[in-house]
């Protein structure tokens, strides 16, 4: 990275280690791998990742502090400029820096762009890259991230996500990003060393936000009562481009994948607005033109850890059938802390008199990925259902992160690595064939 104020805390002796794991006789494998159980501390006020850049409003967390210019200038050859907006807003005691936002249009597709933020005082450049036009055989790696924080542990975890040889081009984020509320009163100001930790990443590339719990910031005892404030005002989402009235919910295009995040702590059921609005989305998903269907969210709906089992029982119930009809290829969750790699099985014919209540393997329904292992302060959670269930294939409390590397319209190569290890050991990996199409090839066939 070019900002040479943001360094990296440490460096972490890496080994290729890995002990494979114990194959139980009921599920899948429960990783013996060995791991410290230490919980990691979140890491200094003081610690160079969270420094503030040098000048008077100098942008940090790629934006200007105080109110100064929200202008963008940006060039992949001619300069431009776009001029955005900022928000301020309150939380208790705490007054944030003015937030600029801008969203620059008319990009080329896949072009390397410089852009400058901040006033005359101080300036700082930082670079990305626009996506390829969408289509069903364009390559795209996405890296996942969950439960980040900002301990030793996070920032391992995003030094490795850096360093891995599959270079992700955009993160799809699970929530639970930097948990100021584990603070007196929330101290939104850990809101604003987390901007700093992460910018060395997210002002590069996207990140494709979902929200966690940790994103409520719910105190009404304290007057504030408004939920996911710092969040929404933090991080802007296009949710209005996908036809949602909620930045909690939102869909995008990606080369050949189609992104839907929703939202585990927002009302889901019959009649609600992220209800109505998913039950438009999945049906106008075009499979020819995004064959790669993902859903993100942070609960996840099946994960085998004693630790939050079933919270997310009520949304499978409601959603999983229409995941299935649709066929959506792999969901990300997070909220456990650990990974998790489920078969493809359905639990959809289950009602409460027919007994059918063991998840059943099907070879058209989703993979859900629990990746709530980014190492925030509440540590790794190592207790399990015991017998593994069958639905579970593979499980391991060690903190990491992953990639999904989707290679044409049919295959996509996901691989899981742990922090443990050095940058290009896959932990887990798994080859995907893309749902849509191998159920059009099997009725072609029948
Ligand atoms: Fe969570």
């Amino acid at each position: 990275m070019a900002m040479s104020w943001v360094g990296f805390g440490s460096v972490y002796l890496l080994t290729g280690l890995f002990l494979g794991g114990l194959r139980s006789c009921n599920g899948g494998i429960s990783s013996s791998y060995f791991r410290s159980n230490d919980i990691s501390d979140d890491m200094p006020l003081s610690s160079d990742v969270f420094a503030v850049p040098p000048g008077y409003n100098a942008p940090q967390q790629v934006t200007p502090n105080e109110p100064g210019s929200s202008k963008v200038i940006y060039w992949a050859e001619l300069k431009k400029h776009a001029v955005g907006t900022f928000v301020t807003y309150k939380y208790y005691n705490y007054s944030s820096p003015y937030l600029h936002h801008c969203t620059i249009k008319n990009l080329e597709y896949n072009t390397k762009y410089f852009y400058k933020v901040g006033t005359r005082e101080a300036t700082r450049q930082f670079w990305f890259t626009t996506p390829p036009e969408v289509g069903p055989d364009v390559p795209y790696t996405f890296g996942l991230i969950g439960d980040l924080g900002q301990t030793f542990d996070s920032n391992r975890t995003l030094t490795h996500y850096e360093s891995n040889p599959a270079k992700g081009q955009t993160v799809l984020f699970v929530g639970d990003l930097s948990y100021a509320d584990k603070y007196p009163l929330h101290d939104n100001n850990r809101w604003d060393s987390w901007g700093r930790f992460v910018e060395r990443n997210v002002a590069y590339q996207p990140w494709i936000w979902s929200a966690g719990n940790h994103e409520i910031d719910f105190l009404p005892q304290y007057g504030e009562g408004e939920p996911f404030k710092p969040c929404t005002h933090r991080y802007f989402v296009p949710f209005e481009a996908s036809g949602s009235t909620s930045p909690l919910w939102y869909s995008i295009k990606r080369a050949s994948a189609y992104i839907i995040v929703i939202s585990s702590y927002s009302t889901y059921g019959v009649s609600t607005p992220q209800y109505k609005w998913l039950m438009k989305e999945l049906p106008k998903v075009n499979r020819s033109k995004t064959p790669w269907l993902i859903v993100v969210m942070h609960c996840p709906l099946y994960s085998t850890y004693a630790h939050h089992y079933m919270e997310g029982e009520t949304m499978r119930v409601m959603y999983e059938q229409y995941f299935v009809k649709y066929k959506v290829d792999v969901i990300f969750s997070g909220h456990v802390h650990a990974y998790e790699r489920t078969e493809r099985v359905s639990n959809i014919a289950y009602n409460i008199e027919n007994c059918f209540c063991a998840p059943r393997n099907d070879e058209f329904t989703p993979v859900y990925i629990t990746i709530g292992d980014g190492g925030n302060q509440e540590g790794l959670l190592y207790e399990m259902v015991d017998p593994q269930p069958k639905y579970s294939a593979f499980r391991e409390p060690s903190h990491g992160h992953a990639t999904f590397e989707i290679k044409n319209r049919t295959t996509a190569y996901y691989a899981w690595h742990r922090n443990l290890d050095g940058y290009s050991v896959e932990a887990d990996s798994l080859w995907f064939h893309n749902l849509y199409w191998k159920s059009s090839s099997a009725v072609a066939s029948f």
